[in-house]
């Protein structure tokens, strides 16, 4: 279960809780290795935590809102309610973005969970620039406040485990993925 308590106002600079969704279901996926990789490279000042939610979510209907809300869409909302900043890393599956994470998104929907909700997309493949493209379009629509300056991109495509593990060890990705984090940060306080 992933879920923050509000940021501490009397703290000069208070800790920034973000949440890191993949948008892979794949036991050995590579998003997944790289939002969970953020977690533990995480800057000071800033938590981030890794959704593990997406593969139990139900299959969104418009039906099930309000009080027929599903208890796991409930947990993915409140996490994203309550988190300062949202990181999204995701696959291209047929130039589109893949089911499981648009299910996800579509419980998030008819509601304010996303609106105004700082976010940010990281990548674990050069291409997938479809998906890419998709995805800003499908959170700007709902209102995410989409940081678009810099992109995190960690080449691990086709990789199996345990070099993906030595990539995103290296002193090189641990710096940009702690610098990436950080000037998201500076984005989300910005606000
Ligand atoms: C069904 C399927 C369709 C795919 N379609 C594309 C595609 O259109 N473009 C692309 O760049 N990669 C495509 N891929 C490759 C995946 O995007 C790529 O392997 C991705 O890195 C997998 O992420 P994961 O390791 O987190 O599961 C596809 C993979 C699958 C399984």
């Amino acid at each position: 279960m992933v879920g923050f308590s509000r940021r501490d106002s009397r703290l000069a600079s208070p800790l920034l809780n973000i949440l890191a969704i993949s948008g892979s279901l794949r036991a050995a996926s590579t998003n997944s290795a790289l939002t969970v990789a953020l977690a533990q490279n995480a800057p000071t000042g800033c938590r981030v935590a890794a959704y593990d939610g997406l593969g139990r979510l139900p299959i969104f209907n418009p039906d099930d809102e309000g009080e027929r809300t599903p208890p796991e869409a409930s947990v993915l909302i409140d996490a994203v309610t309550s988190a300062d900043g949202v990181i999204v890393s995701c696959p291209e599956y047929a130039h589109g973005v893949p089911g499981g994470l648009k299910n996800a998104i579509d419980w998030l929907v008819s509601r304010d969970a996303a609106v105004a909700k700082p976010a940010m997309l990281v990548h674990a493949s050069p291409r997938s620039l479809f998906a890419r493209a998709a995805l800003a379009e499908i959170m700007r629509t709902m209102s995410f406040a989409l940081y678009e300056e810099a992109a995190l991109e960690i080449a691990l495509l086709g990789k199996k485990p345990p070099e993906v593990e030595k990539i995103l060890a290296e002193p090189a990705n641990r710096l940009a993925m702690r610098s990436a984090i950080s000037a998201f940060a500076d984005f989300i306080r910005s606000r």
